[in-house]
């Protein structure tokens, strides 16, 4: 807060109205216009928040123009390069990054609610196998709080704690089982002998015949997709959750409200949608196709995009898609995948639009997703599924973002107003009179 103010004029000749400026750590000022409504009677518009600030958080900050991510402070590079995903979570969660013995408690705690309750199979087998896995993760996240009723106080800071914790370590557990229920295959239990990012790789690919060998680069690439993926300041599932969790519901259906809202291919559902833009590319042609498809992508009466590429806030490049395409080409040469004609297509891609005016001239880059779903694809991950391991590495950042609020003194139910334009007052004429 800083004593600063500006001042609204209009030019109806309505009396001017001042309102305080707010500065934060970093990034631009705010306009406190909470009074607006109260002393001038008029709201402000702004469909999509193109320039609301809707909260005051401490966790997650970004500059769009500079291609900075900062999580608590400490630069997204860092993090990924530094730290493993439990470590981000408790620096997400606690608000710094854990001491040896908060490593390792952490660890412990995670490691012991890892496993679901074993109702939860039954409460699967109602989906039909072939069931999308956003819409099965929809489902189980919500069921949650219908297994673990003693943790869904969202007022009781222990609650709440329990509840982060079990949704942090039984998230791998549920998208793993989405997958093998999808697949028909046996599910795998959790092992407290393997890190968090190893641990969900077994369950994937494990089978009762035969174990899963960790490959470390592999398990290294995934645990990354998790640390860039965690948070991502207000961006629309986080927002949702904060809207959801205003009325006091409980975490786990808030995180589900999350879960349904990262779905869409415009957020989440965007590591998707790129990996199969790219096979339709391939079914047509391959990469003598791709200025073809880029033609479409540029046509203003057609509705495709090149998915992967371009974002609301990062209009530089995006710092986590940097990462990811390093994570990338490490994956592609473990896995001695470089000539596989999807990958080397998703390369050829990229080049060439980032290279295109079009794309260029818009400041659209390729985002975090146009690579980790070429990493995913690579792992083994199927498609459908790229989305719902966006959804686990995000929960902890929705959690953290609800704790944020909650504990928030200017804590309110979420209730955005309108500019209402449709009829105006009229009277019902009754069904026999009506034209
Ligand atoms: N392909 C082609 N044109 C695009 C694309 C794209 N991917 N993205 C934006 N544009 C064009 C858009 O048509 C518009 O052109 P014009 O000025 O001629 O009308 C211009 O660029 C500005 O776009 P916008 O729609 O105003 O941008 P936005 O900030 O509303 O949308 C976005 C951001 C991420 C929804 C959009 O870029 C997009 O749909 N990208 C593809 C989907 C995607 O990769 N999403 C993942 C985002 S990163 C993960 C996450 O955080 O969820």
């Amino acid at each position: 807060m800083t004593d600063q103010t500006t001042t609204l004029d209009f030019s109806d000749g309505s009396p001017a109205v001042t309102f305080p400026i707010l500065t934060g750590t970093v990034g631009p000022e705010v306009i406190d216009i909470r009074a607006l409504y109260g002393k001038t009677g008029r709201f402000t518009y702004d469909p999509g928040f193109l320039s609301t600030a809707s909260c005051n958080s401490k966790i997650t900050f970004i500059d769009g123009d500079k291609g900075e991510l900062l999580y608590r402070g400490y630069p997204i590079e860092e993090l990924a390069t530094r730290c493993d995903f439990l470590e981000v979570c408790h620096l997400l969660l606690y608000g710094d990054l854990p001491t040896p013995a908060q490593n390792a408690d952490l660890q412990s705690r995670v490691i012991k609610h890892s496993m679901v309750n074993e109702q939860m199979q039954f409460f699967l087998r109602g989906f039909r196998r072939d069931a999308h896995p956003m819409a099965v993760m929809t489902g189980l996240v919500g069921a949650l709080s219908a297994f673990y009723p003693d943790s869904i106080n969202l007022h009781d800071a222990h609650q709440r704690d329990i509840s982060a914790i079990r949704l942090i370590a039984k998230m791998p557990t549920l998208v793993a089982m989405a997958y093998k229920y999808s697949v028909g295959q046996p599910y795998m239990y959790p092992r407290n002998d393997q890190g968090y990012a190893a641990n969900f790789m077994r369950m994937m690919f494990a089978t009762p015949c035969e174990d899963y060998k960790p490959n470390e680069v592999l398990v290294r690439a995934m645990d990354r997709i998790f640390i860039l993926h965690a948070d991502h300041e207000q961006n629309a599932s986080t927002s949702t959750v904060r809207m959801c969790a205003s009325s006091g519901t409980n975490p786990f259906a808030a995180i589900a409200a999350g879960v349904a809202c990262l779905w869409g291919p415009a957020h989440g559902g965007a590591n998707e949608a790129c990996l199969n833009m790219l096979y339709d590319i391939e079914r047509e042609g391959g990469i003598a196709k791709i200025g073809e498809f880029i033609a479409r992508v540029k046509d203003k009466n057609s509705t495709v995009k090149l998915m992967g590429f371009g974002h609301r806030v990062y209009k530089n490049y995006d710092p986590r898609a940097k990462l990811m395409r390093e994570t990338c080409h490490e994956v592609l040469s473990e896995l001695g995948l470089h000539d596989d004609p999807l990958f080397k297509l998703a390369m050829a891609l990229e080049k060439i639009a980032v290279e295109d005016d079009y794309f260029v001239s818009r400041k659209l880059y390729p985002n975090v997703d146009y690579y980790s779903g070429i990493v995913q694809k690579a792992i083994g991950i199927p498609v459908s599924l790229f989305t719902a391991v966006f959804a686990l590495a995000r929960t902890v950042g929705w959690i953290a973002q609800l704790n944020e609020m909650i504990t928030d003194p200017e804590y309110r139910i979420g209730r955005p107003r309108q500019l209402y334009s449709g009829a105006a007052r009229r009277s019902v004429i009754p069904l026999a009179q009506r034209a």
